[in-house]
């Protein structure tokens, strides 16, 4: 009786084990036939709604990066302007383009129209014209690959930002990340690649889980224009400083030994360094890199739509997703979660606005040490721990979601910069006494934007009406030229017999 049961039951299981499984390659083969290929996608294609007639599911999720309505309590996709929020800004960036605008962009699908509108790219009259030169388009576009493709690497970064202005029109998509053949994840900008063999390291040996990073890597990074590179002295190439290794003190180290630095501080003249955004190596140094959890796992989660499961290709705050998110791995509330992460980043926030404060103080206490007449010999070392102080600051601040991504390697930057800030304004405290000045340096009124603004001596009606002259005149031309070159590109339909 006992063995017959048994025989039953064992039955029973192998035969739900066998419906199982055919389910699963069921699954499994609904999953391959679902891409019917519409069009035949060449090697350079920018447009991403030519990929999308491939892949719907997916295009339709990459078309939300359109949407701008959420806001969490430090990002989000709404459009913030950093310098309203906070206008110590101004006075830290004095000299440079960040003075004049800093947006929190809104995502990828803005990128292309961000840039154009920043007043940091200026107003150009035509190619050759204005501040910034072409290397800054690199992570804006599928028509970046394209283009070095077509015109060479080094050829692509010669040149002025408005020289190319009508080639590159296309935001942030598919080619940046996939092959057009096989689909698969592929790294698109030789900076990166570049980068690791500066390392020693070698990017085709990266696991499929790490290709889940690396392609934000290609952009999410810390990187400076290389004018100095042998045989094309002069060209802004496109490097990640990456060689002593990610660490805030190993990159510092790496620009100390160049001499580099990417302006002359307005008021304190330290030679200053603006972190870009090295959002992948303060990641790398967090629990969930730790754990293996890539950015694509948070940031572009699993979605599952009539019973078909595909990656989210709405890159967004995850907070806006908890569910798909974090629920995967976390069995908290939504709400607990949220609270975990703002916490961490309430948190680094307390340090990062106490040492904003030194350095405002600091720019300013140089700036009076220079007027009383101070030696570039006396100022030498004070300058250097300027520089060292904002540029741990800035690497903070700007490698956005550090706070949650790595909130203990982000907590001891900050605390490095309010140390360093400190010597720089104990030094200069003495220096100042030495020069006869013993009281408090005054501090100016930066209560707003525009009184900051005021302050350094920027002329803002002047930067506006420039940028209003180049959205009527170039950018429509722009358009135009942009317009007749991809109504020559062809959309070719797979044919029945080929298949
Ligand atoms: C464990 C989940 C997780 C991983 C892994 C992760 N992120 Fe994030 N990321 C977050 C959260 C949470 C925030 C904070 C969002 C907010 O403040 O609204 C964030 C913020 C960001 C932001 C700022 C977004 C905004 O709206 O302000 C960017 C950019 C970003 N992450 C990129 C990356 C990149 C690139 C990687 C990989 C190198 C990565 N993230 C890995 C969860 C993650
Ligand atoms: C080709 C360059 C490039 C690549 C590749 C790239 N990003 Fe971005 N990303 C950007 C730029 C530029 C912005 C800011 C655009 C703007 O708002 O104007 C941005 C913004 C974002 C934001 C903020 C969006 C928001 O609305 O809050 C997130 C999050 C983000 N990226 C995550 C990722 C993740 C995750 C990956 C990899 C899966 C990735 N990015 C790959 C260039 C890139
Ligand atoms: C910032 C990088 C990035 C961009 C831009 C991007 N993808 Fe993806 N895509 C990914 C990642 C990451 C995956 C997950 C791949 C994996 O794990 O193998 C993925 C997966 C896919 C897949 C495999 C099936 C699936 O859903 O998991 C398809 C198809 C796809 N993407 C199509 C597109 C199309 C079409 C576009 C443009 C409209 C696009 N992707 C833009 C990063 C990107
Ligand atoms: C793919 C799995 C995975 C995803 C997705 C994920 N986590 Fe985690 N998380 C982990 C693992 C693993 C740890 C390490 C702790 C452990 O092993 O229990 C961790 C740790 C944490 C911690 C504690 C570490 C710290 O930073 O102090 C918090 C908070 C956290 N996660 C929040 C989140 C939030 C918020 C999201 C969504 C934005 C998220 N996680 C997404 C796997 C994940």
């Amino acid at each position: 009786m006992k063995n017959k049961i048994l025989f039953i039951v064992t039955i029973v299981v192998v035969f739900l084990l066998g419906l199982l499984a055919s389910s699963i390659i069921n699954r499994k083969s609904e999953a391959k036939y679902k891409y019917v290929p519409q069009v035949e996608i060449s090697e350079n294609e920018p447009r991403n709604e030519e990929w999308g007639k491939n892949y719907p599911r997916e295009y339709q999720s990459f078309l939300q990066n359109s949407d701008t309505s959420f806001a969490s309590f430090q990002g989000g996709s709404v459009m913030r302007d950093v310098l309203e929020e906070d206008p110590r800004l101004v006075v830290l960036f004095a000299g440079y383009g960040f003075s004049k605008d800093y947006n929190q962009g809104r995502g990828h699908f803005y990128a292309i129209d961000d840039i154009r509108n920043t007043l940091r790219t200026g107003g150009p009259k035509g190619p050759g014209d204005g501040p910034m030169p072409a290397t800054c388009w690199t992570c804006k576009s599928p028509d970046v690959p394209r283009l070095m493709n077509e015109k060479g690497i080094a050829e692509f970064y010669d040149g002025k930002w408005a020289d190319i202005g009508a080639e590159i029109v296309n935001p942030i998509g598919c080619a940046d990340c996939h092959d057009p053949n096989s689909m698969k994840l592929r790294i698109t900008r030789p900076a990166l690649v570049e980068a690791f063999d500066a390392m020693g390291k070698d990017i085709n040996k990266a696991t499929h889980q790490e290709m889940r990073s690396l392609v934000c890597a290609q952009c999410h990074v810390e990187y400076y224009f290389d004018k100095k590179k042998p045989g094309i002295e002069g060209t802004p190439y496109l490097t990640f400083p990456w060689k002593n290794g990610m660490s805030v003190e190993a990159m510092e180290t790496y620009y100390d030994e160049m001499e580099f630095s990417d302006w002359t501080h307005q008021i304190s003249k330290a030679p200053m360094l603006k972190a870009q955004h090295p959002g992948y190596e303060t990641y790398l140094t967090g629990v969930h890199a730790d754990r293996g959890v890539s950015c694509a796992d948070c940031h572009m989660p699993y979605k599952s739509e009539g019973g078909q499961k595909f990656t989210d290709h709405h890159l967004q705050s995850p907070l806006n997703n908890v569910a798909n998110s974090c629920q995967v791995c976390h069995r908290q509330e939504a709400d607990k979660l949220r609270t975990n992460v703002y916490e961490r980043q309430i948190k680094a926030r307390e340090n990062r606005l106490k040492l904003e404060d030194l350095l405002v103080k600091s720019h300013i206490e140089a700036g009076k040490a220079w007027e009383l007449g101070a030696t570039e010999e006396q100022m030498k070392s004070i300058l250097i721990d300027i520089r060292h102080a904002q540029w741990r600051w800035d690497y903070a601040a700007a490698s956005h979601g550090a706070s949650f991504h790595s909130p203990v390697e982000t907590a001891r930057v900050l605390g490095g910069g309010l140390n360093v800030a400190q010597e720089a304004r104990v030094k200069l405290a003495r220096l100042l006494a030495t020069l006869g000045f013993n009281k408090e340096v005054p501090m100016p009124d930066i209560a707003s934007k525009e009184k900051a603004q005021d302050f350094i001596g920027l002329d803002m009606e002047k930067l506006i009406k420039e940028k209003e002259e180049f959205k009527t005149n170039l950018l429509p031309q722009w358009l135009k030229e942009a317009k007749i070159r991809e109504d020559k590109m062809e959309s070719k339909k797979v044919s029945m017999t080929n298949k």
